[in-house]
C-alpha cells in the first residue's frame, strides 16, 4: 500500500491533519460514562504496584514526561521518568513494585527495547505504549496498549505523539479509578473533556494562515526558546524538537520559570521565545516569566486564549475550559509553526538530514 499525501505539500502535514481522526480511534471503545476501559490488560496489572517508571528515546519520550505529570495528579501514584540510553548504563535500581512503561511509536528503537529486556530479567511487570502491533516492545513487553496513529511517514512524529498522550490521560483516569484517587464524577467529567479533543486538534484554515504568515518573521536569529510550566513543559520540549528537526535552526525548550537562572542572558531581539500560555494552569506565573523575556527585548509569539499584549506575535487558540484541551490545540499550534518555519526555508521536511524514522542501532 502505497502511502498518499492526498494534496498535502508534506507527509507530515498530512499527519497533523489527520490528528483528529487518529485520536477519535485511540479514544474508541475505551471511554465509559464513569470509567476508562483497556480490554487489553489484565485488571491484576497494577496489583502490588507503587511507583511507575517510564522510559522512552525522543518525542516519545516528551509524551512520556507528560504523562508522569498526569500520573501523580490524577493517579496519586509515584511516577518516574527515564531516557533509555541513559537508563541501560546507570545501573538503575528497579524495585519489584515498580510498573515499567516503555513508550515508542514503532516498538523498535534500540534503546527503548533493551530497557524493556533489563526491566523484565530484574522481575519487574512491564507494559508498551506502542503504535505498532507484534513490533519487538509489543511481543517482549506483559501488556500493551495501542495507539491507533495509522501509519506515520513523516520523520518528525506528530499524531504519534498526540495519541500517547491521549492513551496516558486515559491510562491515569484508569488507574485513577483502580486507587480510588479521583471519585466517579471527576472522572466523568475528564471522559467528557477527552470526547472533545478530536475537534479541538482539527486544524482551521484560518488559523494555519496565521501561522504561515507569522512564520516569516522566525527564520533567523539565533536561537528560540520555548517555554511553559507543568504539563506545558513537556509540550515546549516537543515543540524545541520539532523546530530543531526539520529547521535547524537552534531551539530549546524550558520550563518557563527557569528562564531567569541562566537562559534569559540570551535575551535580545535575535532571541526567540515560544510562550506556551494556558489560560486554566498557572497562567499568571507563566505570564510574568514572558513579561521578563519582553523586557529584555527577546522577540515573542505567544500562543494562548487570552491576548498578551506584550508579545509580538500572538496566535489565539479556540476559546476552552480545560487546560488539558488548550494542550492539544497549543500541540497543533507548535507543529504548525516549525513545518512553516521548515517550508520557508526550503528544507525537506519528511526526510530532514541525518535523521531516521526509527532508530534500531545504539
Ligand atoms: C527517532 C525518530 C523520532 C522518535 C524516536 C523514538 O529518533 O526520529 O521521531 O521520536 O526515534 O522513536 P520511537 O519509535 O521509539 O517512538
Amino acid at each position: 500500500l502505497l502511502a498518499q499525501k492526498d494534496g498535502f505539500r508534506f507527509f507530515m502535514e498530512k499527519e497533523i491533519y489527520e490528528q483528529s481522526v487518529v485520536i477519535s480511534d485511540t479514544l474508541m471503545g475505551r471511554l465509559r460514562e464513569d470509567e476508562v476501559v483497556f480490554d487489553e490488560l489484565d485488571s491484576t496489572l497494577f496489583d502490588g504496584i507503587n511507583e511507575i517508571k517510564l522510559c522512552a528515546c525522543g518525542t516519545s519520550y516528551h509524551s512520556a514526561m507528560s504523562a508522569s505529570y498526569l500520573f501523580e495528579r490524577y493517579s496519586k501514584i509515584k511516577t518516574s521518568l527515564e531516557i533509555a540510553s541513559e537508563f541501560r548504563y546507570r545501573e538503575p535500581i528497579m524495585t519489584k513494585d515498580t510498573l515499567f512503561v516503555a513508550i515508542s511509536q514503532s516498538g523498535e528503537t534500540a534503546d527503548t527495547l533493551e530497557t524493556l529486556k533489563m526491566a523484565k530479567a530484574a522481575g519487574l511487570k512491564t507494559l508498551v505504549i506502542c503504535n505498532v502491533d507484534n513490533s519487538s516492545m509489543v511481543r517482549v513487553a506483559d501488556a500493551a496498549i495501542l495507539t491507533r496513529a495509522g501509519i506515520e511517514k513523516g520523520v518528525a512524529s506528530t499524531k504519534a505523539f498526540a495519541t500517547q498522550v491521549v492513551v496516558f490521560w486515559m491510562l491515569s483516569l484508569y488507574v485513577a479509578k483502580l486507587k480510588g484517587s479521583l471519585t466517579k464524577m471527576e472522572i466523568a467529567a475528564h471522559i467528557s473533556t477527552l470526547r472533545e479533543v478530536p475537534s479541538h486538534v482539527k486544524v482551521d484554515d484560518e488559523m494555519h494562515e496565521r501561522i504561515k504568515r507569522v512564520s516569516k518573521r522566525y527564520l533567523h536569529g539565533h536561537g528560540f526558546f520555548f517555554i511553559g510550566r507543568d504539563i506545558f513543559y513537556p509540550l515546549a520540549l516537543e515543540g524545541a524538537l520539532k523546530l530543531k528537526e526539520i529547521s535547524y535552526l537552534h531551539a530549546e525548550g524550558y520550563p518557563a520559570g527557569e528562564m531567569k537562572h541562566g537562559p534569559i542572558a540570551l535575551a535580545d531581539p535575535e532571541l526567540f521565545t515560544i510562550a506556551l500560555l494556558p489560560k486554566h494552569l498557572h497562567y499568571e506565573k507563566s505570564k510574568s516569566n514572558v513579561e521578563e523575556l519582553s523586557a529584555r527585548d527577546s522577540t515573542i509569539c505567544a500562543i494562548s486564549q487570552i491576548p498578551f499584549d506584550k508579545a509580538d506575535d500572538f496566535i489565539e487558540i479556540t476559546t476552552c475550559e480545560s487546560y488539558m484541551l488548550e494542550f492539544f490545540e497549543m500541540m497543533v499550534v507548535v507543529q504548525l509553526l516549525s513545518l512553516e518555519i521548515s517550508i520557508r526555508l526550503g528544507n525537506d521536511v519528511d526526510m530532514p538530514r541525518n535523521l531516521a524514522k526509527s532508530v534500531t542501532v545504539e
